[in-house]
């Protein structure tokens, strides 16, 4: 199967009352996990690609991976830049293959982000590409922009139909309380949802999809592994899945993920290392990070996303 758009994808999700896991990518051993679990639980799947990805292992090299997996997988999959910051970066993606990009314009005032967009929509559109849109800022870092929880800002539901509108964005990222990272609250704090904007927000954009950034539930399994294994990620805490559950089930068509993964994998490399200091075969210890990925993601699929079986 070719990569596909989220086009199709989005219409069932919607419809069906359930979401797209949007896992980031940044190796091989990556993409076969998610792809792995995916593949064997008929789920379709987004596969996204940061920029630091893009630097760490290589345009090039994430497409071929991602086409390889697309061999080995019968499953639809839509290749998509995740937080793109300009067009540049946008147009670039577009032509190298992806099926789908974020432009990123959240950070502007919203006369620009509508601008910004409204560019790279009429490119992608050209070029058969779908794209994803963002109002609402988020806390946390994602590539170098740090997002304080103070300077975080809910999506105003009244802005969402004049974007949308002027745009002509196929889904839209909105802020009701995530945030990326593996440390989303503080010590002690509840963590909260904004379903309240959210229902406002799809009220006000009948039948459109809808993004959630920063859903990483951040495990307290992997935590406990990495701590007992010489790491430190004291008080990291997630978003708790009952509530992404909830969310999944709303307008909400696309989940994104990828502390998770960090975690999974990194719990998996740690444990083999700390109990066998003398392990030099990256094998040995990838593939223990690798096989907690795939576990992960199946998790994710069948209990958390509601997509298993909707290939
Ligand atoms: O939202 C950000 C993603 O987790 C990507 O992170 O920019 O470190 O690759 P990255
Ligand atoms: P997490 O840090 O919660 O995994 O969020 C990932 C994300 O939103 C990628 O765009
Ligand atoms: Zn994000």
């Amino acid at each position: 199967m070719a990569l596909v758009t989220t086009t199709e994808m989005f219409k069932k999700a919607y419809e069906g009352g359930y979401a797209i896991g949007a896992f980031n990518v940044n190796n091989m051993e990556i993409v076969q996990g998610i792809t792995e679990a995916a593949g064997e639980l008929k789920s379709p799947l987004i596969l996204q690609v940061s920029a630091g990805a893009r630097k760490y292992a290589n345009h090039t090299y994430l497409v071929k991976l991602v086409e390889a997996a697309l061999i080995e997988n019968d499953i639809p999959i839509a290749l998509h830049l995740d937080h793109g910051a300009d067009f540049e970066i946008c147009k670039s993606c577009i032509d190298g293959g992806f099926t789908s990009v974020m432009i990123d314009g959240s950070h502007h005032s919203f006369e620009d982000n509508i601008e910004l967009t409204k560019r790279v929509v009429e490119y992608a559109h050209s070029k058969g590409v779908v794209v994803e849109g963002e109002l609402g800022q988020l806390a946390g870092i994602e590539d170098d922009v740090n997002v304080s929880a103070e300077d975080a800002k809910y999506t105003h539901p009244d802005e969402v139909e004049e974007f949308v509108s002027r745009t002509g964005v196929d889904s839209l990222a909105i802020a009701i309380g995530t945030s990326h990272g593996a440390f989303k609250f503080k010590p002690g704090q509840k963590p909260q949802l904004r379903f309240d904007i959210l229902d406002e927000i799809s009220k006000r954009l009948p039948n459109f999809p809808i993004v959630l950034h920063g859903a990483s539930s951040v495990s307290q399994e992997y935590v406990k592994i990495i701590q007992a294994n010489g790491g430190n990620l004291q008080d990291a805490i997630g978003i708790p899945e009952d509530m992404l559950r909830q969310a999944a089930k709303s307008a909400v068509c696309k989940i994104n993920i990828d502390s998770d993964l960090r975690l999974a994998m990194t719990a998996g490399i740690r444990e083999v290392l700390w109990n066998n200091p003398a392990a030099f075969d990256p094998r040995e210890y990838l593939k223990v990070g690798r096989a907690n990925v795939k576990a992960l993601v199946a998790h994710k699929i069948t209990n958390v996303l509601g997509s298993d079986g909707k290939a």
